[in-house]
């Protein structure tokens, strides 16, 4: 059978848009599920090796991703692992971390879940519930948008990469790789530019500004770049984000971080088992890494009595015996600390809550502050703040005047003994790149500069005055939770 070109394109387009356009309307429409207990099994399967339920919102055909570092080598400097994806050691040609095979009408496409940036590479470990720190989201949004409205990217090109790698396309897959590519294109010809101009970095994310777009939230001009954190410790937390400002259902609480995909905000509550399956799984099973190097036994006892007395009424207290969480909220002001991630939750936020129908499951408390998060792992989630900008805890008990104004991110070294990234004085107060960040392509390596608003590394003065010796044996405490 030979069809003409322009009917094939056709066909393959009428099998994409047939098969999302019936499956959103059910979801729109159909009634809401009730909350589960949620199963840990099915939870750590979710996590890490699911589409979530939104592979119709967020997937990539794999022939697509495996050409498109081939087709536009300046958009993919390193590859993939240059976005920061960290490659499976069970597959490393297969999916990266985060991503899974699943099947969108027949064609093998990658979609992603929360280990993408939920799970991270440090000191040689893929530490699951640490943040990946090198995934540039930034970057990842841009080359994916420019990739597809540049005329490169073709069905021809993607097959010849195809036929190199000895998987060559057959032609049902050519057909919906054709209609895949003229789709996204006219998707991203109506998208606002402005979603990807903020530079971030590596490891963080402007997760609330792109809530609120996909809320129809007008932004009222605060940036809200928070550096991607743990997820440990959930069940004793009753406020999520960094300021703390959703409580009510704690699966939607962390479901929500689904809009990050573009995902429709009602989509997320029709598939909300598989957020209890997620929440049981964090809630039961999942653990930090312990730190992968000797630690002092006795300087860390020391450490937590000093930790008792000057962290725990924010941060609560850790083994042995049962831990606590106060869940406090402090301002920014009183912190000292950069408040824009604070003041982009605005009360605003509340109306798509009603309208979406979370208004029964979640309440936003708008403040300017935020919550003493949860310490646990703390050693694998450099750097540090809500907003990346202190690169070890070592710096963080440094008074604000001693602490580098100027470091870099992305692909850095681990330093044991500061606990967090590398980070060598070049000039007073400026770490150059460590070891391992000159080994990559400086385009890799982003410049954070603590200057810039939203990038501020002031505040968090807890712990900063005391005796050398004290900091040192709380450093050793803070290694061991
Ligand atoms: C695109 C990256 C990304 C993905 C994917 C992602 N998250 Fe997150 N997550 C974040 C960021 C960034 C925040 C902090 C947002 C803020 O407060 O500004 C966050 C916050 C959270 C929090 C709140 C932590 C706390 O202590 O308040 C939880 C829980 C969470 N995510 C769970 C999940 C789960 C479960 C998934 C998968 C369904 C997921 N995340 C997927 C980036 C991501
Ligand atoms: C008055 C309450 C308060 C006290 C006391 C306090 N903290 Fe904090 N801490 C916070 C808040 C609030 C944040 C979040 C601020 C931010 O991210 O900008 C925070 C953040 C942190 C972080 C960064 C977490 C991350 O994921 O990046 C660390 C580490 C930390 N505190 C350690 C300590 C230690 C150690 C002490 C004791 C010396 C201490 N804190 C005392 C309120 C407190």
């Amino acid at each position: 059978m030979k069809l003409s070109k322009k009917s094939r394109f056709a066909i393959g387009a009428a099998l994409v848009v047939g098969f999302f356009g019936s499956r959103a309307l059910w979801n729109r429409y159909r009634p809401l599920p009730e909350p589960t207990a949620g199963n840990v099994d099915r939870g750590e399967v979710a996590f890490s090796d699911s589409d979530l339920g939104s592979k119709e919102f967020f997937s990539i055909p794999r022939a697509i991703f495996d050409a498109l570092p081939e087709i536009y080598p300046d958009l993919f400097v390193e590859g993939w692992q240059g976005i920061g994806f960290i490659p499976r050691e069970s597959d490393p040609l297969g999916p990266p971390i985060g991503l899974v095979r699943v099947s969108v009408y027949g064609l093998e496409s990658y979609a992603a879940n929360c280990a993408i940036c939920h799970t991270g590479r440090v000191a040689g470990k893929t530490i699951i519930g640490a943040p990946n720190a090198n995934l540039n989201l930034h970057q990842f949004g841009i080359s994916m948008f420019t990739s597809i409205k540049r005329p490169e990217l073709t069905v021809e090109a993607v097959a010849a990469v195809a036929e190199q790698k000895g998987k060559p396309l057959g032609f049902v897959e050519r057909q919906s790789i054709r209609a895949w590519i003229a789709i996204a294109r006219n998707k991203i010809a109506k998208k606002d530019t402005k979603w990807f101009t903020t530079e971030l970095g590596p490891g963080r994310s402007d997760a609330i500004n792109i809530w609120k777009r996909v809320l129809h939230v007008p932004e009222n001009g605060h940036l809200a770049w928070a550096d991607i954190p743990t997820v440990y410790n959930q069940k004793l937390k009753t406020k999520t984000l960094l300021d703390g400002s959703l409580t009510g259902d704690s699966s939607v609480r962390a479901a929500l971080t689904e809009l990050e995909k573009g995902r429709p905000a009602r989509d997320i509550l029709v598939h909300r088992e598989t957020f209890d399956d997620i929440m049981a799984y964090i809630n039961g099973r999942l653990a930090p890494t312990p730190f992968p190097f000797p630690i002092d036994k006795a300087k860390a006892d020391r450490g937590q009595g000093i930790f008792n007395d000057s962290c725990s009424s924010c941060h609560g207290t850790y083994g042995p015996g049962a831990h606590t969480y106060p869940n406090r909220r402090v301002t920014s002001e009183q912190m000292g600390v950069d408040p824009e991630r604070a003041l982009a939750m605005i009360p605003e936020m509340v109306d798509p809550v009603r309208q979406y129908g979370y208004a029964e499951l979640i309440k936003i408390d708008a403040q300017p502050a935020y919550i003493a998060p949860p310490l646990d792992g703390i050693w694998a989630t450099a750097p540090y703040l809500h907003n990346g900008s202190i690169p070890s805890l070592w710096h963080l008990l440094q008074e604000e005047s001693n602490r580098p104004t100027v470091f870099y991110r992305g692909f850095s070294e681990f330093d044991p003994k500061h606990v967090g990234n590398a980070c060598e004085e070049t000039a007073p107060h400026e770490c150059g790149m460590d070891a391992a960040q000159k080994k990559h392509d400086p385009r890799l390596i982003f410049r954070f500069d603590t200057s810039k608003s939203g990038n501020w590394n002031r505040g968090h003065r807890a712990g900063t005055t005391l005796p050398a010796e004290e900091k040192d044996a709380l450093l050793e405490y803070l290694k061991t939770l």
